[in-house]
């Protein structure tokens, strides 16, 4: 039993065929499910295990899937879709998952879809991932010739089948109701939730989408039981977790470390610390649309919990840090720029607001902005920001770093307006 499940099967040469991934311990997971337990069991040991969404919200896998209204087998049509559309600047971890063992994805699908009695199971994946659309490709081939997948799975009597969608390219399609509605073959625009697509998801049925690193999860949870996967934890949440960082240090990647591992560890040992001439100024924690923390928090443990009490989320786990030779207010524009790109255009406040946010961010950074602009920007930061003025998560994620840089980095921008230039660009 390894302590490193996610990631204990890849290597340099390559993802596993599907007789590889049985010897190295691959399907066991699945043959208890189908063999031993029910699919109410199976829910029940992910529940017990506290496996939490891994896409960046940290929902409850086993409680999300108990929400599937429960009907007799063949009665309802119903879904499962892994969220394969990692496209949140800074996070790479998905990826190498789905190209360094897609097998251990597509056997997490069969469980869950068993757990959910789905019929069908959809990736739905990041259109620039050529090669994990290629490695997915092959694996689902294979499981089906082997009998994985396709009817009457391993003499079960459950029929589950998979199929990759490959996204047309927008950041907003990885929304999981947007995503639906890609799939659907519409402009990917969010819906308002509820109905959560657990009781109204991909054509009406009751669909679970979870994200793919939770997925990858699920058979090692299965086959070594809930109390092994909790206690491969460090904090309150189980199991292990792909964690990253980008940004000015001497390594830069994404390890698999336990849940709750401390942040300094990660930066430190793993990604081998600040390069020389550099100091850790801030962080976002886990990706773009969480909020700023300053580089004093290092000593956090990396859990949903403590990241929250510290003032931002989880997120990814994928942190992305700022040095203190970047100009923070130039890093905002930067993720704004972004941010507004994205928006899909269908909630006023997420349309109109972020590229007013935009500007605000270019005016400062090249000193054209003027008395007021803070307030201003702090004014569309509460406008925007909050959830429920819009339907999605887009605009609260996107001002999630706004409203935190403007408290972390307020000397810098009124160095900004004082001078009516970047001091860090002018500087150099
Ligand atoms: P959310 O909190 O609204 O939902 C999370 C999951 O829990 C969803 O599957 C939802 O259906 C379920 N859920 C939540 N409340 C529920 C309820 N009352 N009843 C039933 N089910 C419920 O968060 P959302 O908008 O799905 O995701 C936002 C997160 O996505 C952010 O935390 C952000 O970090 C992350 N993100 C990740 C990206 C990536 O590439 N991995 C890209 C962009 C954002």
């Amino acid at each position: 039993m390894s302590e490193r499940p996610l990631t204990a099967m890849i290597d340099a040469a390559g993802p596993p065929d599907c007789a590889a991934y049985g010897r190295a311990g691959g399907w066991q997971g699945l043959r208890r499910a189908l063999r031993d337990l029910t699919p109410e069991a199976v829910i029940a040991e992910v529940t017990d295990s506290r496996l939490r969404g891994r896409g960046g919200a940290g929902f409850g896998t086993g409680q999300k899937w108990s929400f599937v209204p429960r009907t007799p087998a063949g009665d309802q049509r119903k879904y499962l879709v892994a969220n394969a559309d990692e496209m949140e600047p800074g996070t790479f971890k998905d990826r190498i998952l789905l190209e360094g063992n897609p097998l251990q994805l597509i056997e997490g699908m069969i469980v869950a879809g068993y757990a959910i009695q789905a019929g069908e199971g959809v990736i739905f994946l990041r259109g620039e991932y050529h090669l994990a659309l290629d490695r997915l490709t092959r694996a689902i081939d294979e499981a089906r010739a082997v009998g994985w997948l396709g009817r009457d799975i391993a003499g079960s009597g459950f029929d589950f089948d998979i199929h990759v969608h490959a996204s047309g390219g927008r950041y907003i399609c990885g929304e999981e109701t947007a995503l639906l509605t890609a799939l659907e073959g519409s402009r990917a625009v969010p819906r308002s939730k509820p109905p959560f697509p657990q009781v109204g998801g991909l054509w009406g049925a009751p669909s679970v989408v979870n994200n793919v690193e939770t997925l990858c999860n699920v058979p090692h949870i299965l086959a070594n039981g809930a109390a092994w996967f909790r206690a491969l934890a460090i904090g309150p949440d189980g199991g292990t977790k792909l964690f990253g960082v980008s940004g000015r240090v001497k390594r830069p990647g994404a390890w698999e470390l336990p849940m709750g591992t401390p942040l300094r560890e990660i930066i430190e040992e793993h990604a081998g610390g600040m390069r020389d001439g550099y100091g850790l100024r801030a962080l976002l924690p886990g990706g773009a649309s969480t909020a700023f923390l300053d580089g004093g928090a290092i000593d956090i443990a990396m859990d949903y919990a403590t990241v929250e009490k510290a003032g931002s989320r989880l997120g990814t786990g994928l942190a992305i840090l700022l040095d203190d030779r970047t100009c923070p207010v130039g890093m905002l524009r930067n993720l704004e720029h972004f941010f507004a790109q994205e928006s899909c255009g269908w909630c006023t406040p997420c349309r109109d607001g972020l590229p007013w946010v935009e500007r605000l961010l270019d005016a400062i950074e090249e000193g054209r902005g003027e008395d007021g602009d803070l307030d201003l920007l702090a004014h569309h930061a509460r406008m925007i920001g909050p959830m429920g003025r819009t339907f999605c998560a887009h605009a609260p994620g996107a001002i999630a770093p706004l409203s935190s840089g403007l408290n972390l980095f307020r000397a810098e921008f009124e160095a900004h307006l004082r001078l009516g230039r970047c001091p860090h660009r002018h500087a150099a």
